[in-house]
């Protein structure tokens, strides 16, 4: 596990859109898996910021969202599918055939979650992986404790989750209870994994996913397995970081190199 940190948010996120930026460049039928939450609307506005600019060609890469709410339609503003509409998939050159998430709706869920996987499958696979972390450890929506090995699959949500995502909706009835999620297992086949947590309050669980011991009670530890993961931290959000590194501007060298940042 690599990690950058940077010193305040903003620097986070151009360091997150530079990689991706560079993952498409080095190879434009590159396969994405994306992330939804308020962490990564700025790594959208970025990367449509590119693409305006002429910088950035979606037009043959394939992308995967981790997860979708159960029971809401993708035309509901507060599915994730909306979501990817709003922040990315309507303002760039992404062909909307070669966009893929869950079917929240599908009549049979269990199916559903077998075709999301296969389909990945078939696809080769996710090159490089957009990942947030939620405030229990939660990574897409696999809640702890998790089975670290999971394919895609239903998952209820936890009620901390609920209460998190409650702002989002018109209030907390609203918040639906289950989710379609990639499993850790599929997550972790990804090529590669780019996470960003930024600010204070992400602080002790980012703490716990790095320096603590791999656990299924903190589903974002498995990650500390993966071969190529990047996590990129706010100086907030790396506040409690036992082996503390001095808020460090890395972004020559992400220009540079593929792999910034210290290694654990
Ligand atoms: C949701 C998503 C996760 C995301 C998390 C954090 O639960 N399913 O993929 O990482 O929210 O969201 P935020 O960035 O808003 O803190």
């Amino acid at each position: 596990m690599k990690v950058v940190i940077q010193s305040h948010a903003a620097a986070a996120v151009d360091v997150v859109v530079a990689m991706v930026a560079r993952e498409l460049h080095r190879n434009p039928y590159a396969v994405l898996g994306l992330a939804t939450g308020r962490t990564m609307d700025p790594v959208y506005a970025g990367l449509v910021a590119l693409y305006r600019e002429g910088m950035l060609d979606f037009s043959n890469c394939r992308t995967f969202n981790l997860d979708e709410y159960a029971g809401l339609h993708r035309d509901n503003p507060h599915s994730y599918h909306a979501y990817m509409k709003r922040h990315l998939f309507d303002a760039v050159n992404l062909r909307p055939h070669y966009t893929h998430l869950p079917d929240g709706t599908a009549a049979d869920l269990a199916a559903e979650c077998l075709r999301y996987e296969q389909l990945i499958s078939r696809l080769g696979g996710i090159d490089l992986q957009l990942l947030g972390i939620g405030l229990n450890g939660h990574i897409g929506f696999n809640e702890p404790p998790c089975d670290l090995a999971s394919r895609t699959h239903v998952e209820e949500l936890s009620p901390e989750t609920m209460r998190q995502n409650t702002p989002l909706f018109s209030g907390p009835d609203q918040v639906p209870h289950h989710a379609i999620t990639m499993g850790m297992g599929t997550i972790l086949e990804s090529g590669r994994c780019l996470l960003l947590a930024t600010g204070i309050e992400k602080a002790e669980i980012v703490a716990g996913m790095i320096e603590g011991p791999v656990s299924n009670d903190l589903p974002a530890t498995a990650l500390q397995t993966h071969l190529d993961c990047t996590v990129i931290l706010d100086q907030p959000a790396a506040a409690r970081l036992r082996q503390t590194v001095a808020a460090r501007d890395f972004w020559t060298e992400v220009k540079a190199s593929p792999a910034p940042g210290r290694s654990f």
